[in-house]
């Protein structure tokens, strides 16, 4: 193996896992090819060389370097065979996708259905790769959120109010259950739990009949929307609430140290992997060690068990 290409999604510790996977490669005298945005660029064939010097300094970056874009292309036949020439034309022996769900999607539909080399390596902040406890992103999203939910404590505390704060995650509640739980939030509406509206309005309002003030309230948005839960809890109790919607700005942001180690761990491994042969897996950490998932069972629905993180949640608020 001579050359190989990466292709990355956007989000704490890519940038730091591109410069792994580069300086691996390099150490082995493979040349790699930056795709950029994404499956876009695979189809286009758009393409940049990454050698050492070009990874400098980037290690501390949020977003990724190679552009990210989402594309439907990719998932046409026409896109797929544009992506497979494109690939040859380069002389492309192998590939590392650094991603979530959807990427890790079609780094399986390339292995599988067209024996391109590939591996795969979880990064998204919904965390909600199967089989993977920890994705890289996730801890920075985490704790971007978290600064936000501190901020609005201050206010709800000094206004004496109750704030609903939705956060992303697509259709996976982990961003929002470790939210809540290290902000100590009161509640948390997650798309593995069903909620009652009515219950949590009646312990909001029994709580402010004994003088308990401010919520913070955490919704996933894979549950429902912070203004339609704003709205009910207002209706039910009459007490005033404010929402906000924390969005993209979860997704940037300065890596912080556990994505930081991940990318250097899981990009180092993913070369080595694709080097000794191996394809249509995605590389995972388990006890601190490199181990290997098949990407058919990666891209299944992860299932978490939520109950005893939402038990101590109720505990501690
Ligand atoms: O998958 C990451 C994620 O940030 C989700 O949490 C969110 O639902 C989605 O991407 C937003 O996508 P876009 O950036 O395309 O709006």
């Amino acid at each position: 193996m001579k050359r190989i290409g990466i292709i990355t999604r956007d989000c704490g510790g890519v940038n730091a896992a591109i410069r792994a996977v580069v300086r691996t490669a390099s150490g082995r005298g493979l040349e790699v090819l930056g795709v950029m945005r994404g499956y876009e660029g695979l189809i286009h064939g758009d393409f940049v060389p990454l050698d050492r010097r070009s990874v400098s300094g980037i290690i501390n970056l949020g977003g990724t370097i190679l552009k990210s874009a989402r594309s439907d292309g990719f998932f046409t036949d026409e896109g797929q065979q544009m992506a497979l020439a494109a690939v040859r034309a380069k002389g492309i022996e192998g590939l590392i996708v650094i991603g979530g769900n959807g990427s890790l999607a079609g780094a399986h539909l390339l292995a599988d259905r067209y024996g391109v080399p590939v591996v795969g390596v979880p990064a998204t902040i919904d965390n909600d790769v199967n089989g993977v406890d920890l994705s890289i992103g996730a801890d920075t999203a985490v704790n971007v959120a978290l600064d936000a939910v501190d901020k609005i404590r201050d206010t709800a505390t000094s206004l004496e109010r109750i704030f609903v704060v939705e956060v992303m995650g697509r259709s996976c509640g982990y961003l929002a259950m470790q939210v809540a739980l290290a902000g100590g939030c009161e509640e948390v509406l997650i798309p593995e739990r069903a909620f009652d509206m009515t219950a949590i309005s009646n312990e909001i309002r029994a709580g402010n009949a004994q003088g308990k003030a401010s919520w913070i309230l955490i919704v996933a948005e894979g549950t429902a929307k912070a203004e339609d839960v704003a709205a009910a809890i207002s209706l039910n109790t009459g007490l005033e609430t404010r929402i906000a919607v924390l969005g993209h700005i979860q997704r940037g942001g300065r890596p912080t140290a556990v994505d930081r180690l991940m990318a250097a761990k899981l990009g180092h491994r993913a070369v080595l992997t694709l080097a000794e042969g191996g394809s249509d897996v995605c590389v995972n950490l388990k006890d601190n060690k490199p181990v290997l998932i098949p990407l058919e069972t990666a891209i299944q629905p992860k299932t978490t068990e939520t109950g005893a993180d939402y038990d101590l949640l109720k505990v501690l608020s």
